[in-house]
């Protein structure tokens, strides 16, 4: 039987990609976001013909009650083979950095912090019952040197998920289960709404001279899913063509 991993967000973007690249690497996929199922039926039916078993959760990781019932019905649909969980979900604010309501932030961090920890709370239990896996979550180039074009509460929450992976890998390793982080730089997907000239700016600060791909970070995220990796864990790796050379 393959391993099946949770991941969130799956609709779109970096976590599609995720999909994808975990499909042809042998996982079989619990698909996970908040959107209408009708909206991506389309994304879950690509994962499919790449040969996984992947089936579509609607759950909000905003909502403890959606989270628990996913996770029920992801038990219920993979009994004893969840490996793998990739937290990838998240929303992002172009508020002049500064300028958030209250609200904002509290969506922010519920979204984005307690989001992931409501997540893992009840996916890493499966895991353990698998005998043990890896989780994936994915943080921000802003977490590591504040954000450029991002508002503060979302470099606050993303800054949040790096200590919180760390923290994740002490929790579980007694359970055999793995956690690290990614901190992408700007990755072309429906989030980088921005401009040409924004794109272009952001293309120059980086060595290697262009804006990543969802398909550079899910590489890395099924690495880090896979047994090569099985040595590695609270660490965090930068995916940022090299935007970032700090440590
Ligand atoms: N795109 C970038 O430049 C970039 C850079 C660094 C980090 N990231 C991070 O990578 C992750 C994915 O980003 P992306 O660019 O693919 O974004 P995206 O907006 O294309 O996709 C995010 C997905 O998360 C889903 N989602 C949002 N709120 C949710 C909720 N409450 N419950 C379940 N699903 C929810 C959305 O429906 C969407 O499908 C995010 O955490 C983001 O912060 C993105």
């Amino acid at each position: 039987m393959k391993p099946v991993c949770v991941v969130t967000g799956a609709a779109q973007g970096i976590a599609f990609a995720v999909c994808q690249e975990l499909a042809a690497q042998g996982w079989d996929v619990a698909m996970c976001d908040v959107q209408e199922l009708s909206k991506w039926a389309g994304a879950v039916e690509e994962v499919r013909g790449l040969g996984a078993d992947a089936r579509a959760y609607q759950v909000d990781i905003g909502n403890s009650p959606s989270v628990a019932a996913a996770a029920a019905a992801i038990d219920k649909d993979f009994p004893g083979r969840v490996k793998g969980l990739a937290n990838v979900a998240g929303i992002v604010s172009r508020t002049t950095p500064g300028e958030e309501s209250d609200d904002e932030w509290a969506r922010h961090l519920n979204i984005n912090v307690v989001g992931t920890a409501r997540v893992t709370k009840f996916i890493a239990p499966l895991m353990a019952q698998a005998g043990g896996g890896g989780i994936v979550t994915i943080s921000s180039l802003a977490a590591r040197f504040g954000a450029e074009a991002a508002a503060l509460c979302y470099t606050a929450a993303k800054a949040a998920l790096i200590g919180m992976s760390k923290q994740f890998a002490k929790m579980y390793a007694k359970q055999g289960i793995r956690s690290n982080c990614i901190a992408p730089g700007p990755v072309q997907t429906p989030m980088l709404d921005w401009d040409e000239a924004t794109r272009e700016r952001f293309r120059n600060a980086t060595l290697l001279k262009r804006i990543a791909v969802p398909e550079d970070i899910a590489s890395a995220v099924a690495f880090l899913l896979s047994d090569k990796a099985r040595h590695i864990t609270a660490a965090t790796l930068d995916v940022n063509g090299g935007q970032y050379v700090g440590s």
